[in-house]
């Protein structure tokens, strides 16, 4: 990174979101500018309703990414293939192959938005991870249990005890990524793992975890913008989080968790889960990186981290920030005239991506 410290204006190699959620329809047309005008790539969640589990139906979906770019842009959608308990494995390993895939996302059956066809029982998969090793295909993982009987704040925890340690031993050479670390107790499993076997397991961290707490979910009232899965936790996990990121350690890298619903069915008896913060996220990691002292870091976590673990190269370009501040608008509309509620919106950013 060849800046001044002292200097308001950072400039970094482009980054890249390893962990994003577009959609479809006129959903994804609003939505991925966002993503395309800040990072270069991005790893495209596939839990849409049915969900991409074929060659073809992720060739489709990339298809329809890259009709919502922005006018020259060179933005790279990254596909994945979602994990079912009936997965045909020769044609994810073939997807894989073929520059189709780059990982396979594995939800448990009913852990979060659209994980109804996802896994029931972990020995279901175990030929899948099996050949997945074999190739070296990354296994992008919803760290949480399902079973309704664990509180939802320990789901994370109990998950590396039950589900992810068991995975580790039977498969020890296989690439996982914990998604959206949320616990220290995450942070310490993936930190000691990784020196184990580095390049091996990796994590990504959300800017929101990196912002909130629990506690925020119901500051003053309900606040169902601030709900998501896995839930923020207490402040200890908050700033152990933190600690993660901005130590620019290789296993942790930038993923947004970027995950728009329309505001009517964030706001209602039953609200779902997702943070939509495709518009500030890179702005709220600046601003976290920056409250450190660790702007010397941003660079690690969000550009040369993920890369690496992916074996992919780092990119070319830079992009700017500067420290100036400018109100975020609170929501956006869809080209349907759907609100979107923005992470971070209705105040004022620090941060600004130039
Ligand atoms: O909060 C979440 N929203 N967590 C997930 O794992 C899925 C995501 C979504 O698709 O809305
Ligand atoms: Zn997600």
């Amino acid at each position: 990174m060849g800046n001044n410290m002292a200097s308001s204006t950072i400039s970094i190699q482009r980054p890249d979101d390893w962990h994003v959620h577009f959609r479809d329809g006129e959903m994804l047309t609003t939505v991925v500018p966002f993503t395309a005008t800040r990072f270069a790539r991005a790893i495209v969640m596939p839990n849409l309703d049915p969900p991409i589990t074929t060659i073809r139906s992720a060739k489709a979906y990339r298809e329809r990414i890259l009709m919502a770019l922005p006018k020259n842009s060179n933005f790279i959608p990254l596909m994945t293939c979602y994990l079912t308990d009936d997965a045909d494995i020769d044609e994810i390993i073939e997807g894989y192959r073929t520059g189709v895939f780059s990982a396979v996302k594995f939800y448990p059956a009913g852990a979060t938005t659209n994980s109804s066809y996802g896994v029931t029982e972990l020995k279901n998969v175990f030929s899948a991870f099996e050949r997945m090793q074999e190739v070296g295909m990354p296994l992008l993982v919803h760290g949480e249990v399902t079973d309704p009987e664990v509180d939802v704040f320990d789901r994370e925890v109990v998950y590396i005890e039950r589900v992810l340690k068991l995975i580790i031993d039977a498969f020890p050479e296989l690439k996982i990524v914990m998604e959206h670390i949320t616990t220290k107790d995450a942070v310490d499993f993936i930190r000691a793992r990784s020196l184990e076997a580095p390049g091996r397991i990796g994590a990504t961290i959300t800017a929101h975890h990196l912002m909130i707490n629990r506690t925020d979910i119901f500051r003053g009232g309900i606040r169902p913008h601030l709900y998501c899965l896995p839930i923020a936790k207490r402040e200890g996990h908050r700033l152990a989080l933190r600690e993660a990121a901005t130590s620019g350690q290789s296993p942790f890298f930038l993923g947004t968790d970027t995950a728009p619903h329309a505001k009517t069915i964030k706001e209602s008896s039953c609200g779902c889960a997702g943070i939509f913060s495709a518009p500030t996220a890179l702005e709220m990691y600046a601003q976290v990186f920056d409250e450190e002292n660790a702007l010397d870091k941003l660079e690690a976590f969000a550009s040369i981290n993920g890369p690496i673990f992916y074996g992919l190269d780092v990119n070319q370009s830079e992009i700017k920030l500067h420290r100036t501040a400018r109100f975020c608008p609170e929501t956006i509309e869809t080209s349907n005239g759907e609100e979107l509620h923005v992470f971070g919106g209705g105040k004022t950013l620090v941060w600004k991506v130039l």
